[in-house]
C-alpha cells in the first residue's frame, strides 16, 4: 500500500510573516501525520522561512522549478544544489504553466527531472492534458509523451524515487475537478506506463491528482485505487482546506 502524499504548490503567492504562520498553522495542525505525507513548495524567497516554520514536524518543504544546470551563469535561476543546500525534499518540475508560458519543452522538463535526482531531491513530475487536446481525444496519447520523455532509453528506473502528478490542465484554477473516475482512468494509465519497464517501481509510484482538489472533493478522489494523494494550488493557501485534503488522504 502506498502512504499517500499531499503537497501544496503556493505558486506566486506568499508574504513574509504570512508564509510562516500558514506552514506553522499546517504543521500544528491535528493530522494523523503517521498515515499521509506532507509538503508545502512555496516561491523560492521564502523557502527558508517555511523551513524554519515546520522545522522538526512531519511537514517537508520544497521548489516549484530549478534549473537543468547545477551552477553557471543564467541570471534569476536557482540551481538543485541550492535546493538541497535548503533542505529541500520535493521540487515540482513541468507544472503545465511553465510549459506554457516558459515553454518548456518535455524534453526539458526531463532534464530538470534528472537535475533533481542528481541533487537528492525528489522530483513531482507534472503531466496531463488541455480541454482541447482532450476534447479531441489526444488527453493518453499527451499525457503518455509527457511521461515518456522522462522513461527515456529505459535504461535508469527513473520513477524510483520520485512522484508523479497527473494535473489535467482544464482543472487547474477553475473549480473543474476531474471527476474520481475520469483521473483514476488517467493514474492507471501512468501507473501501466511505468509497469510496463519497471514493474515494481510502478507498483509502489504515488501519482497524485492536482486539479482544484478541495477538502469537499478530496475523499471521492483519494478512495480511488490509483490516486496516492494530491498536489495542491489554492487550497494549499487555506490552512483549513489544506488539512481538510491531509485528513481526507487517511
Ligand atoms: O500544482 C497544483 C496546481 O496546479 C493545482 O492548482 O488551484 O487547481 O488546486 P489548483
Amino acid at each position: 500500500m502506498r502512504q499517500p502524499l499531499v503537497v501544496g504548490n503556493w505558486k506566486m503567492n506568499g508574504r513574509v510573516g504570512e508564509a510562516e504562520d500558514l506552514a506553522r498553522a499546517i504543521a500544528e495542525a491535528e493530522v494523523d501525520w503517521e498515515h499521509v505525507g506532507s509538503g508545502i513548495c512555496p516561491p523560492f524567497p521564502l523557502i527558508d522561512r517555511v523551513a524554519g516554520a515546520v522545522q522538526g514536524s512531519p511537514v517537508a518543504w520544497g521548489a516549484q522549478n530549478l534549473h537543468q544546470e547545477d551552477s553557471g551563469a543564467f541570471t534569476g535561476e536557482v540551481a538543485g544544489p541550492l535546493l538541497k543546500d535548503l533542505g529541500c525534499t520535493y521540487v515540482v518540475v513541468g507544472h503545465s504553466e511553465r510549459r506554457e508560458y516558459f515553454s518548456e519543452s518535455n524534453e526539458l522538463v526531463a532534464e530538470k527531472f534528472y537535475a533533481a535526482k542528481r541533487n537528492g531531491l525528489i522530483p513531482i513530475l507534472c503531466v496531463g492534458e488541455t480541454e482541447a487536446e482532450r476534447d479531441a481525444g489526444k488527453a493518453e496519447q499527451v499525457v503518455r509523451e509527457q511521461v515518456e520523455a522522462v522513461l527515456g532509453d529505459g535504461k535508469e528506473d527513473a520513477f524510483r524515487d520520485a512522484v508523479i502528478a497527473y494535473e489535467p490542465v482544464w482543472a487547474i484554477g477553475t473549480g473543474r475537478t476531474a471527476t474520481p473516475e475520469q483521473a483514476q482512468e488517467m493514474h492507471a494509465l501512468i501507473r501501466g506506463q511505468v509497469k510496463e519497464g519497471y514493474p515494481v517501481t510502478g507498483q509502489s509510484l504515488k501519482i497524485l491528482y492536482g486539479g482544484s482538489m478541495k477538502a469537499a472533493s478530496a475523499p471521492d478522489l483519494m478512495a480511488q485505487e490509483d490516486i496516492d494523494g494530491g498536489l495542491i494550488g489554492g487550497a494549499s493557501l487555506k490552512a483549513d482546506e489544506f488539512v481538510g485534503i491531509l485528513r481526507a488522504a487517511v
